[in-house]
């Protein structure tokens, strides 16, 4: 009886092993640990038999009931970690590891930094935590200058603030060297803003200064149109507009054809603009800046320009929100 027993744990162990299905695994479980498998029916006959031999009998198909069960969860678990190696499809195409890529902010940045290095302009960076002469003061702002008001300023304790704009770094550039100056100064840029689709407390400018003798308002809009058409598409159509900003005279926004509609009133350029859109500021660098500076401005000419990063993107890549910017949803950023 107990070498009839032992048998069958044998084969029923080596049942499990061999199981490569979950269907070869119930077979196995049936036919050894079943309700009419063998052992069950041992252990069903035990009341039959002598008492002296039950004791014996009883305990080691209980033993083995025991070993059984283990080997079936083991053989259990085994199918459910490992895919069989019958079931792999070696034809199957591989899957990709996910790799990570510029995001469209950075990409647009890199490429406008491309654009003006294409025409001699070179980068100059300056700190997000300003003070106020160079965020202000030097750029014609005195204390109680009507522009101050209009940007809404994070300030900081002891008096310092987080620019409201890189032209401050058009400060630090002239404060540190004599003209000529070309650069570009790509930066973040704070304002404490109501959030909303178009405006953020953290946003991205780029701002260009050019000083050399005899530089003209021609050149500023050549530039201009040359990285205009550069960055939308060579049939871009650019407009100068009379501005004000206290760091030039004269100053100007500067506006593109929308080319949504081709200048027919749209919801991106709107009833009231007349199919142009709004795209940066610049103007001649005011005298007051040059001597601020320590540069005579009866000797030095020169322009300067800003430009909102996002809304040039926004613009050209169609994105609904300024906030999915900031957001970092994979399913936004991955399209770019
Ligand atoms: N700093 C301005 C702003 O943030 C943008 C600007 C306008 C920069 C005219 C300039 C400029 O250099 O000439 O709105």
């Amino acid at each position: 009886m107990i070498d009839r027993i032992d048998a069958l744990a044998a084969e029923g162990e080596r049942a499990f092993v061999a199981a490569a299905s979950a269907a070869d695994l119930e077979a196995a479980r049936v036919r050894y640990l079943g309700r009419k498998s063998d052992l069950t029916q041992v252990l069903r006959g035990l009341k039959d038999l002598a008492p002296d031999v039950r004791g014996k009998v009883g305990a080691r198909a209980n033993e083995i009931r025991q070993k059984l069960e283990e080997s079936f969860a083991a053989a259990e678990a085994r199918l459910q970690t490992a895919a069989p190696e019958t079931a792999r499809d070696v034809t199957l195409p591989g899957r990709r590891p996910p790799i990570g890529h510029p995001h469209l902010l950075a990409s647009c940045l890199r490429e406008i930094e491309d654009i003006f290095a294409g025409i001699g302009f070179s980068l100059a960076t300056g700190p997000d935590v300003e003070d106020d002469r160079h965020n202000f003061g030097a750029l014609n702002m005195g204390p109680d200058h009507p522009a101050r008001a209009e940007t809404d300023t994070f300030y900081l304790n002891g008096g310092a603030l987080l620019r409201t704009h890189t032209s401050s770094v058009q400060v630090r550039v002239m404060d540190a060297g004599q003209p000529p100056v070309r650069i570009i100064c790509p930066g973040r840029a704070f304002r404490n803003e109501a959030i909303d689709a178009t405006h953020q407390v953290e946003f991205h400018q780029v701002e260009g200064l050019y000083v050399d003798r005899d530089v003209s308002l021609a050149d500023l809009k050549g530039t201009l149109d040359y990285f205009l058409k550069s960055f939308f598409g060579p049939k871009t159509e650019m407009r100068f507009c009379p501005s004000f900003y206290p760091f030039v005279e004269p100053g100007a926004s500067v506006d593109i054809r929308c080319f949504f509609c081709g200048g027919s009133g749209c919801s991106v350029c709107g009833p009231l603009s007349g199919g142009w859109l709004e795209v940066l500021g610049a103007g001649m660098v005011h005298p007051n800046v040059f001597r601020e500076v320590g540069y005579d401005p009866e000797r030095w000419t020169g322009y300067a320009f800003g430009v909102g990063i996002e809304r040039l993107v926004i613009l050209r890549h169609g994105v609904p929100d300024i906030r999915m910017f900031l957001e970092n949803d994979v399913r936004f950023l991955r399209q770019f």
